[in-house]
C-alpha cells in the first residue's frame, strides 16, 4: 500500500466502527475482518461505561487492558493498607508484597511527608537595561496580582491552600533579559495542574497589561513578551521521605547468606546505585515498578511522576539512587526518598471508575497519606529487588512466573501446572521445553526436553 493512501482527513468525525473498518483495510490487509472484530471484543460491554473512557481520550478504537492487582499487608505509619497495582510485568504485584509482608513483622514503614508546595512559572523577556526597575516593577505590581487572583484562589484556600509565594527570578545565563515569575502553591488534595496554569496565565496578562502602563517605564520597558506560563513537573518540594529499620540478627537468614553479611551486601548494593548511572538507572526503575503501579491504579499522572523523580535524582549533578541503606548501631537501615506530587480529588481520580475503587480501598486517603503509601511501595519493591539480587538471583523468581505464563497460554489444567512446577524446580525454563512437557505429559509419554 502507497503511503499516500494511507493519509486521511476527518478521521476524528468517523463513529468508532468506521476508524476500526478504515485501520482494518489500509492497515491490515491480510486479515481485516478478524483484526476489526478483535478491536471491537475489547469494547466495554456497558455502553455507559464505554462512553467514559471513550471521553477520557481522543480517536479511541478500543480498550487497551492492564492488569489490576493488589498488594495486602503493607503497614505504613501503623495504618495496614492493601494497595491497588495496574502493572503488566510479573513479579512486580508479587514482590511488593513480600515486601511488605517483610517489614509487617519488623515494624512497617515509617513515611514522612516533608513538603507539598508545587511550583509553575510565568517564562517571559523584558529587554530593559536595569533589573532593578523590573524587580521594582514586580514589587509594585504583586499586591494588585495576589488581589487579581482570588476569585481563582479563594476555593482552595478555604480548604487550606493557596498561594504560598511568588516572586521574580532574573536569569540572564538562559537568555538576555529572561525572567521568570515563580508561583509556589499549596493544592491539599488536589494534584493541582489545571488550578496552577489557570493562575499562571492570569498573571501573565496582569504582567503585560501593567507594564505597558507602569509610570517608571520608557517606551521599551514597557513591553514584555510572555513566552509561556506553566506548572513545573519538577516538584523537589513534594516530597516524602519513608524508611525502615531493624536489628540486624532480625533480617533473618537469606539461602546461604546470615544476616550481617546480608545487610552488608545490601549496602554495597545500595551504595553502587548512588554512584554509578548505568546501576542507578535501574535501581530506580525498580522503585518506580512499585511506584507507578499504584500512581496508575489512583488514577494519577505517572508521566509526570517519574520525570520529577529522575530530575530528582540527578539533584546534584550527577545520575543517583533515590533510596539508601546504611548500618548503625547494629541496626539496618533503608531509606527512600522522592517527590510525589500526586491527588486524591479532581481530574481523573473522579472520573475513571477503578481509579475511584482504589482510593476507596486505601480508606479514601488525603493527598499527604497517598504519598506516604506510595512511597512505601516504592521503598518495599526497591527491597525486594535489591533482596534477591544480592541472594538468589533475580532470574529465579521471574523465571517462575514466566512458567505460569507460558503454562497459561497452553491452557495448563491444574494437575498439569503442579506436575510442571515440580518438573520446572529443576529444569531449564523456556517456551519450547514447557510446551514440548506439557506435550508429553498430554500423551502420557516420558517429557522430551529441546532447549
Ligand atoms: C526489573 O523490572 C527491576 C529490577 O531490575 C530492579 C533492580 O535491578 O533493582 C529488578
Amino acid at each position: 500500500m502507497r503511503t499516500k493512501e494511507k493519509m486521511i482527513a476527518g478521521f476524528s468525525k468517523f463513529s468508532k466502527p468506521e476508524k476500526i473498518a478504515w485501520l482494518a483495510k489500509h492497515f491490515f490487509t491480510d486479515n481485516p475482518m478478524d483484526v476489526a472484530r478483535e478491536f471491537a471484543s475489547f469494547w466495554h460491554t456497558n455502553v455507559e461505561a464505554q462512553r467514559l473512557f471513550d471521553g477520557m481520550s481522543e480517536n479511541t478504537i478500543s480498550n487497551f487492558y492492564m492488569p489490576y492487582g493488589v498488594a495486602p499487608n503493607f503497614l505504613v505509619n501503623h495504618k495496614l493498607y492493601c494497595v491497588p497495582m495496574v502493572i503488566e510485568e510479573s513479579s512486580v504485584v508479587a514482590a511488593a508484597s513480600s515486601g511488605a509482608k517483610f517489614w509487617y513483622t519488623r515494624g512497617g514503614f515509617d513515611s514522612q511527608v516533608v513538603s507539598t508546595i508545587k511550583v509553575g512559572h510565568v517564562h517571559f523577556i523584558w529587554n530593559g537595561i536595569d533589573p532593578v526597575k523590573m524587580y521594582s516593577f514586580f514589587n509594585d505590581i504583586k499586591p494588585y496580582m495576589l488581589q487579581a487572583i482570588k476569585p481563582l484562589t479563594e476555593n482552595m484556600e478555604k480548604r487550606g491552600g493557596g498561594v504560598h509565594r511568588l516572586s521574580l527570578l532574573h536569569l540572564p545565563e538562559i537568555e538576555n533579559g529572561y525572567y521568570q515569575l515563580k508561583l509556589e502553591v499549596e493544592t491539599c488534595d488536589a494534584m493541582g495542574a489545571n488550578f496552577i496554569n489557570s493562575i499562571l496565565e492570569e498573571l501573565s496578562k496582569i504582567l503585560t497589561d501593567k507594564a505597558n502602563t507602569y509610570y517608571d517605564f520608557n517606551y521599551t520597558e514597557r513591553d514584555i513578551q510572555i513566552i509561556m506560563a506553566i506548572l513545573s513537573n519538577y516538584t523537589p518540594e513534594c516530597l516524602v521521605r519513608c524508611h525502615v529499620q531493624c536489628k540486624i540478627n532480625e533480617l533473618g537468614n537469606f539461602e546461604d547468606m546470615d544476616a550481617n553479611e546480608f545487610a552488608e551486601k545490601f549496602v554495597r548494593a545500595v551504595n553502587i546505585a548512588k554512584k554509578d548511572v548505568y546501576r542507578a538507572t535501574t535501581h530506580n526503575k525498580g522503585i518506580y515498578n512499585g511506584i507507578d503501579a499504584v500512581v496508575i491504579a489512583t488514577g494519577n499522572d505517572f508521566r509526570a511522576i517519574e520525570a520529577c523523580g529522575h530530575a530528582y535524582a540527578s539533584r546534584d549533578g550527577q545520575y543517583r539512587s533515590l533510596s539508601d541503606a546504611w548500618i548503625a548501631d547494629g541496626a539496618f537501615h533503608f531509606e527512600l526518598e522522592v517527590p510525589l506530587a500526586v491527588g486524591t480529588v479532581g481530574g481523573l481520580t473522579k472520573i475513571h471508575p477503578l481509579a475511584h475503587r482504589s482510593l476507596q480501598l486505601l480508606g479514601n486517603p488525603s493527598a499527604q497519606e497517598l504519598m506516604s503509601v506510595i512511597a512505601a511501595v516504592g521503598l518495599a519493591q526497591n527491597f525486594a529487588a535489591v533482596r534477591s539480587l544480592v541472594t538468589t538471583g533475580i532470574q529465579k523468581g521471574h523465571m517462575k512466573m514466566h512458567l505460569h505464563n507460558i503454562l497459561s497460554h497452553f491452557a495448563a489444567a491444574p494437575h498439569e501446572i503442579d506436575a510442571a512446577l515440580t518438573y520446572f524446580q529443576e529444569q531449564t525454563i523456556s517456551f519450547s521445553s514447557v510446551r514440548n512437557f506439557l506435550d508429553a505429559l498430554r500423551n502420557q509419554s516420558k517429557p522430551i526436553i529441546t532447549m
